[in-house]
């Protein structure tokens, strides 16, 4: 197995025999072939399906074809793949027990340690994914509030429930009938949502940035973020930030810290316990007893090795710098990315914070140039992503970065040779 990536200069001459046999198995046996975001059908053919194992910041895939990562397995990797003390840690609660009749002590050290660590948060529950925990805070915000309104941002995404998912087929409309609709950033159509919704307002849903997949991000405006916490005050609502996509990649809090708005509950998965699966809802003490008040559990919510790793994670990140680390290596990235563009004289955007940015081209409706950009970074092993913003981790060296930037600069190459055409 090769650890160096590819740099091909002609055609794509990676194995890909073990993907194209998996996925030829796969159409047997698993409806279309794959679901979910982790499909790799309306990507372009230079991805693979499936990937073997990952260490530190480098991935490869079921061929043994070696890349850097810049997806972290879409957020959960924030300290790099197997990470020696997280590993460590979740080996030794998996000697001792992982799902039993009861949780383990380690429930209540994560519990106190996420108190500890994230301001607004009085109390926590645990779940597996992130759709569990969005689920469950408009839950505890309808429980505790007595009504039933709740509302998102347009196009914003939430998880993949019913009442969440983008696509619809399957879904009632009943399913999303309580839902109101605002624009993100938009604070006068927030109120004019809420004012529709009168006192039926049970809590209002936030991404901390609108990092909506294929649009350009948007980071928050401070005014909005307090804007809503006063619409959710004077309506007596739950503000719940959905910190599942950002949570400990941009602040070791809630990612509105920095912002100075504090949620009253706020929902979280992904990157907790670095790749062990694991979610959280976090809330204050307003809303103990609407948590308190409902029946939310799963077979596998009390599972004792993903806490464990979630121990260690947090341990990891405060003691390594790996935030730190993380927007220098993001901040590296981006200069060199932008000023490739600029040096091939491509229009690009790249928006949202270093650590998940995400590149556009102009003029580029139908991502046919974001496209080519990534197929051409996949072939010289750099695992990025035409239409999803991309997730940094603290594990990527100079090497890592330098492996990037050589392949980001001849991707921007072939889109420009395909313009010229
Ligand atoms: C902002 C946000 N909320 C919720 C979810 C749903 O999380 P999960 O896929 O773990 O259910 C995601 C997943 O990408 C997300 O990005």
């Amino acid at each position: 197995m090769a650890d160096q990536p590819h740099r091909p200069a002609g055609p794509d001459t990676r194995p890909r025999t073990a993907d194209r046999a998996l996925r030829q198995r796969a159409r047997a046996v698993i409806p279309g072939g794959m679901y979910g975001h982790q499909s790799a059908s309306s990507l372009p053919p230079e991805y693979p399906q499936f990937m073997r194992n990952g260490r530190g910041a480098r991935v490869w895939d079921a061929d043994g074809n070696p890349y850097v990562d810049l997806m972290c397995s879409y957020g959960p990797v924030l300290l790099g793949h197997q990470h020696p003390a997280v590993e460590e840690a979740a080996r030794k609660q998996a000697a001792l027990g992982d799902c039993q009749n009861g949780p383990g002590p380690v429930m209540v050290d994560l519990a106190e340690l996420l108190v500890d660590t994230v301001q607004h948060a009085d109390w926590a529950m645990f779940a597996k994914n992130g759709t569990d925990a969005t689920t469950m805070c408009c839950t505890i915000a309808r429980a505790q509030t007595g009504r039933k309104r709740i509302l998102v941002a347009r196009g914003a995404y939430h998880g993949a429930a019913p009442w969440c998912t983008p696509r619809p087929g399957g879904t009632t409309p009943q399913d999303r009938a309580n839902l109101g609709y605002y624009t993100f950033n938009d604070l006068a159509s927030a109120q004019s949502a809420a004012a529709e919704a009168g006192d039926d307002l049970a809590g209002v849903l936030v991404s901390p940035f609108k990092h909506d997949a294929g649009y350009d991000q948007e980071l928050v405006h401070p005014a909005f973020a307090r804007g809503l916490r006063e619409l959710c005050d004077a309506a007596g609502a739950a503000l719940i930030l959905d910190d599942v996509r950002c949570g400990f990649r941009l602040h070791l809090g809630s990612s509105w810290e920095p912002v100075g708005v504090a949620p009253d509950l706020s929902a979280w998965s992904k990157a907790i316990a670095n790749g062990h699966p694991l979610a959280a809802v976090l809330g204050n003490d307003q809303f103990r007893d609407g948590a308190q008040g409902i029946f939310v559990t799963g077979s596998f919510w009390f599972s004792a090795v993903p806490m464990a790793a979630a121990i260690a994670t947090i341990g990891a990140l405060k003691a390594e710098g790996a935030l730190a680390a993380m927007e220098h290596a993001g901040t590296v990235i981006r200069d060199g990315i932008v000023g490739q563009a600029k040096s091939w004289s491509l229009e690009v955007n790249y928006s949202g914070p270093v650590q998940m940015p995400y590149l556009t081209f102009a003029g580029d409706a139908d991502y046919a140039l974001a496209g080519l950009f990534a197929a051409q970074a996949m072939r010289r092993g750099v695992y990025l992503h035409p239409r999803h913003n991309w997730f940094g981790s603290a594990a990527l060296t100079d090497d890592d970065i330098a492996v990037v930037l050589t392949a980001t600069d001849e991707a921007f190459g072939a889109v420009r040779k395909h313009l010229a055409r």
